[in-house]
């Protein structure tokens, strides 16, 4: 097992009503906020509401950012970085799922940079000065209520990138399940498969050695396979919707990633077609799982597919080694075939494959990634994408 560090300092208020908690919270970093939200939804469902009248009884002065679209962009990054400089505020609250959150993060983060935004959230300059974030989860899949990073498209670049510093973990989050009774149907499928590759990425590693680390991520696969087809057939159903969203903060703020020697794969051959064709990231990560699993498998990671198969889809020990993994890969397409995720790209809206070529180098470089349970070339991404089509 290897060395970590472990230190999540964001606060998590989990269940009914933990929205009474907020105002007090953010009063202890800053009187005046930006107040970032999506398209609509908490408008609809009452959360707004709820937001802007605890604001009101703590006295917290707010300014509003509202249109953020699914993909955090970059131009509502921009937008909601000049309105914190234009009226001198001193924290950011997102309201809303991962795009929304993501996107106050990343607001918080270049504030109090002079120069152009993507220059931090592409690396070429650090991050020295973030505002402190806030937030109020309204869909469990990103993680981003519980973790240090955030991912932003420029569609003009076609680049969907991982950013991230410590001081991007929020402050506080407030977690209320019944946030999410209003989810519909295909963000809840697809928020559930993100927090099932969340996971998976850890947990498929060649290092056995973290069995704290992937029992932990066994038991949260299996919340998932339970929960997701409830909270799709019970909308309103508070169990179902409060385990799937524990869970989405527990697959990625690093709890089942520690001691293990990992790389990820599948997010970010996810993030180019994102890049590229503006989907839907767990819609993605549902046809492009599968697929990388099959590609995969051989002699050398049989091991761990085998230890999936027996430990998460309870298939026969009785069976042959390679018949537990192809079982296991094929019972994942299932689930989230069942879940009613389009099994293909071009099921999913892509009509053309002109830039997979390009996408294939985008994902981890002209190099590929050299690290990860499978080593993966561009030629193998590109392979990835051509079977996911
Ligand atoms: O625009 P609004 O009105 O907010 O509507 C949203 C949006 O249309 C809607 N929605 C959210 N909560 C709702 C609701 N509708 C009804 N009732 C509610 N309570 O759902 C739609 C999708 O929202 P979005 O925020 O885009 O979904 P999600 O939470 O899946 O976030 C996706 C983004 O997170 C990034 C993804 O790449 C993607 O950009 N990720 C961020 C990560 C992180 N920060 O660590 C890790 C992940 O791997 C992921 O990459
Ligand atoms: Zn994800």
């Amino acid at each position: 097992m290897e060395d970590f560090t472990y230190a999540i300092s964001t606060r998590v208020y989990f269940g009914k009503g933990q929205i009474r908690n907020l105002g007090r919270n953010i009063k202890q970093y800053c009187d005046k906020i930006l107040l970032v939200y999506g398209c609509g939804s908490i408008k609809a469902n009452g959360v707004y509401d709820d937001v802007v009248n605890e604001l009101n009884r703590s006295k917290v002065e707010f300014v509003e950012l509202s249109g953020v679209k699914p993909n955090a962009k970059l131009p509502d990054v921009t937008e909601g970085v000049r309105l914190c400089r234009e009226n001198n505020v001193a924290g950011v609250l997102g309201v809303g799922g991962g795009s929304v959150i993501d996107c106050a993060k990343v607001i918080a983060g270049c504030a109090a940079y002079e120069g152009d935004a993507w220059d931090l959230i592409s690396a070429k300059a650090r991050y020295t000065k973030i505002l402190p974030i806030f937030t109020v989860l309204t869909l469990a899949a990103s993680g981003s209520e519980m973790d240090a990073l955030a991912v932003v498209t420029d569609m003009t670049r076609n680049d969907k990138l991982i950013t991230g510093s410590n001081m991007m973990l929020p402050k506080v989050s407030i977690c209320d399940p019944t946030y999410t009774f209003t989810v519909p149907p295909q963000h809840t499928a697809a928020g559930a498969v993100d927090i099932f590759s969340h996971i998976c990425e850890p947990y498929f590693s060649a290092d056995e050695s973290a069995y704290v680390s992937d029992r932990i991520a066994e038991a949260l696969l299996k919340s998932c396979i339970h929960y997701a087809s409830l909270a799709l057939s019970e909308p309103e159903n508070y169990e179902a919707r409060a385990n799937l969203m524990w869970a989405s903060s527990l697959a990625v703020n690093t709890l089942t990633a520690k001691g293990k020697n990992i790389g990820w794969s599948v997010h970010e051959i996810e993030h180019t077609v994102s890049a590229y064709y503006d989907i839907t990231h767990g819609v993605g990560l549902a046809i492009i799982t599968p697929v990388w699993m099959e590609y995969v498998l051989n002699e050398t990671t049989l091991p761990r597919f085998v230890t999936y198969g027996l430990n998460v889809w309870n298939i026969d020990p009785k069976l042959e080694a390679m018949e537990i993994a192809r079982t296991a890969i094929m019972k994942t397409r299932e689930f989230f075939a069942a879940l009613g995720m389009p099994g293909t790209l071009r099921e999913a809206g892509i009509q053309e494959k002109t830039h997979f070529g390009e996408m294939a180098i985008k994902a981890f470089g002209p190099e590929g990634r050299t690290y990860s349970f499978m080593p993966l070339t561009v030629a193998d991404v590109k392979n990835i994408l051509e079977k996911s089509f």
